[in-house]
């Protein structure tokens, strides 16, 4: 008796918790852990195809790798106050430095798909970005986006400008903020993880896959169940001209995107962009001081450093490499998003302090939708949220316009 008593007063058991979901979630500590729980749960072409990058996958690897290069020169003793991680972007609040990446084929992670993002990223106060190769319209995110939402739309370069010009009309009429024009994907990058498994987007559920579709039940079972992903946003657009397909018979993106994308875009297209639409444009995929300045030349509202993730040109720059130079160069004149490779809060407080506005990012969403749906991209933003702000405190800055370049040691 005496023995339990005092076993009772030493060990606090936590009430078990009935939802398989979170107890999934409390033990997912880090992205890298919702990344694994991501590739238990996918079938491994659709993982390839989220986690995977070009060729050798150096810029993949050098994107988190150029933040894990730079530690922190940290203050103390700064008689602190509370804790604000909130900033502006485009002169609106943000709850912390963070913006969600457009990726395409959002659904195929989880049919929830975009709108469980949108709902996550309007909960947690920062914006999110619509893929132009989304599997949800428009129409469909601004309908559940909590109110007060940040919605942006992306832009890739189609052939057929009249489909662009519809796109953009729609996201103006459904209340979207700004948008946001992908610049690094004249042609698609090798993603030579997709070659070997002759990845077609949405995954044609063939022989090929089939085993691997029962090694994954419930992914498949609810790919199945689910509507078709198709690209909400291109769909019923040969009515406008030509047939661009929709997405709904499974594609060879590689193809696909060579036969629709232009890799004759130019500057003027950026100014025709301009004249189309009244809110702020964002240009995604810039790569050199030279082209930021060009951008800033051109009235972009804000320049967003970023190598799509390691997935087109293999040998390019670390975004987050490039802050310090391009901030110099433009920074008074435009804001600066540095995109790929955030993993952690303290990414974040590094791209702040070395002069970005906010940071961007893709697969941190992606690997938390996969893993358990709406309250995995929750679960992971209030990773992200809370690690700012612990990170912050521990380098002594109670807000992000005490976060500077002293605070940063390069190697
Ligand atoms: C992307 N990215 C991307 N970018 C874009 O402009 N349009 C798109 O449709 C897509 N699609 C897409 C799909 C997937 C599966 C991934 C992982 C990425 C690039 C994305 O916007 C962003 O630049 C990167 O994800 C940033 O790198 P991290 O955060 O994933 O490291
Ligand atoms: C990708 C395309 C959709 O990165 O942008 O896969």
């Amino acid at each position: 008796m005496g023995m339990l008593r005092t076993l009772r007063a030493v060990v606090r058991l936590r009430r078990p918790e009935r939802r398989r979901s979170v107890r999934r979630l409390r033990a997912a500590a880090n992205v890298d852990d919702l990344r694994r729980m991501a590739r238990r749960r996918l079938p491994a072409g659709v993982f390839d195809y989220i986690d995977g990058g070009a060729e050798d996958e150096s810029a993949l690897k050098r994107n988190t790798g150029s933040f894990a290069a730079v530690g922190f020169r940290p203050r103390v003793l700064r008689g602190l106050g509370d804790l604000d991680t909130s900033t502006t972007l485009l002169g609106r609040p943000l709850a912390f430095p963070l913006v969600l990446a457009p990726t395409g084929f959002t659904r195929i992670a989880d049919p929830a798909g975009e709108l469980a993002v949108v709902r996550a990223a309007g909960r947690a106060g920062i914006p999110f970005t619509l893929s132009t190769m989304g599997t949800r319209s428009i129409e469909e995110c601004a309908s559940v986006a909590p109110a007060g939402a940040r919605l942006w739309f992306q832009v890739y370069a189609w052939r057929d400008r009249d489909l662009i010009r519809t796109m953009v009309e729609r996201a103006a009429a459904a209340n979207f903020e700004a948008l946001c024009l992908t610049v690094d994907t004249a042609v698609l990058g090798r993603r030579e993880r997709d070659v070997r498994r002759g990845l077609t987007l949405p995954p044609e559920i063939g022989p090929g896959t089939f085993i691997d579709g029962l090694r994954h039940p419930g992914w498949t079972w609810r790919f199945l169940r689910s509507d078709p992903i198709r690209f909400a946003n291109v769909e019923g657009s040969d009515r406008v001209r030509g047939d661009p397909g929709d997405g709904s018979t499974a594609v060879d993106l590689s193809a696909y995107m060579g036969s629709q994308f232009d890799h004759a875009l130019s500057w003027k297209d950026v100014e025709w962009l301009r004249s189309i639409w009244e809110g702020p444009v964002l240009v995604k995929g810039i790569q050199t001081v030279a082209d930021a300045v060009l951008a800033v030349e051109h009235g972009v509202d804000a320049v967003i450093l970023s190598n799509h993730g390691g997935r087109q040109l293999d040998g390019a720059p670390a975004p987050f490499d490039l802050v310090p130079e391009v901030v110099d160069a433009v920074g008074g004149r435009t804001e600066v998003i540095c995109d790929g490779g955030v993993r952690r809060g303290s990414d974040i407080v590094k791209a702040v302090a070395a002069g970005a506005t906010a940071t961007m990012g893709g697969r941190l969403f992606l690997y938390a939708l996969a893993a358990a749906g709406e309250e995995g991209v929750d679960h992971v933003l209030e990773l992200l949220r809370s690690g700012t702000e612990r990170t912050m405190a521990l380098v002594g800055a109670s807000s992000v316009d005490e976060l500077g370049a002293e605070l940063l040691e390069w190697s």
